[in-house]
């Protein structure tokens, strides 16, 4: 992937600090398009940079379609052709369902569902213009196998799933591939806000007895967006330390 563009939403996150600079080490070049504030970007931005890497960021709100696609214009035009897409950015607000309020529900879909759309859908005729892309999105475990608390979170992110497999129908003529990642429990701060007491129920529930290093997400990321998983397309590939086995 030497010399290609690679956008990454939510990438000053935890997981997508992890997926930007796996990309970067394999030679992309990388954009990382986040909701936060200019000064805490900034400073993500310099960070990096003291560690060796250098990475741009864009201001994008994901769940605004004119958000996006200012965006991907001023991208596009700034730094050439997108090759990869990491549709990363999510939320969760964990809340049974009888207690959960429309707020909770609409916050999870309109990012983690919603905001896939918005930012694909600004993206993909760059793509089919070019006939070459990789678009990897990161679904969850708890899309695959519903999770206590999760209807709206599981809901998004079986939902990506559907969307992966039905875009990867629609692109696959143009030599563009569409994937997505299935993570596990991840050492990060969306797990770390998790009752310690749950917390500990679930780590015992998974075969490795461990969460997983954000790194390891990244690493399956990055060979999906990679030039030689060009015949993988449509699928789901889960990192989930054995917690669910599909
Ligand atoms: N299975 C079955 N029962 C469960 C349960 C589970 N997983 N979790 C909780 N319960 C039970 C409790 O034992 C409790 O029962 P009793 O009343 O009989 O004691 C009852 O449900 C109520 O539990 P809580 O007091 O915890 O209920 P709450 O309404 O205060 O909180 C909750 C519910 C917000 C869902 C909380 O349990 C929670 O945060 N759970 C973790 C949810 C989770 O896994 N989130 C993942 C975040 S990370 C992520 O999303 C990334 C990813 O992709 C994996």
């Amino acid at each position: 992937m030497k010399g290609r563009l690679a956008l990454v939403t939510g990438g000053v996150g935890d997981l997508g600090t992890a997926i930007c600079r796996h990309l970067y080490h394999q030679g992309a070049k990388i954009i990382a398009a986040d909701k936060i504030a200019s000064d805490i970007a900034n400073q993500w931005q310099q960070e990096q940079k003291n560690q060796g890497y250098d990475f741009q960021v864009m201001p994008v709100d994901i769940t605004e379609f004119d958000s996006c696609a200012s965006m991907i214009t001023e991208l596009v035009k700034k730094h050439g052709p997108l090759a990869i897409l990491v549709n990363n950015a999510g939320i969760n607000r964990d809340a049974q369902l009888y207690k959960m309020t429309p707020e909770q529900w609409l916050a999870v879909i309109n990012t983690d569902l919603n905001g896939l759309f918005n930012v694909t859908r600004n993206v993909i005729e760059h793509m089919i213009q070019e006939k070459y892309g990789r678009i990897i999105s990161i679904s969850s475990v708890n899309g695959l196998k519903g999770q206590f608390g999760q209807t709206n979170y599981a809901a998004a992110k079986a939902g990506i799933i559907g969307f992966t497999k039905s875009l990867a129908l629609e692109t696959a003529r143009f030599g563009i591939t569409v994937n997505a990642i299935a993570p596990g429990y991840i050492e990060s701060r969306m797990v770390a806000a998790i009752p310690e007491k749950v917390k500990q129920i679930i780590i015992d529930e998974i075969p490795m007895k461990r969460l997983a290093k954000p790194e390891e997400i990244a690493a399956a990321v990055a060979f999906l967006a990679s030039e030689s998983s060009g015949y993988i397309t449509g699928a789901h590939l889960d990192v989930t330390g054995g917690l669910y086995m599909s």
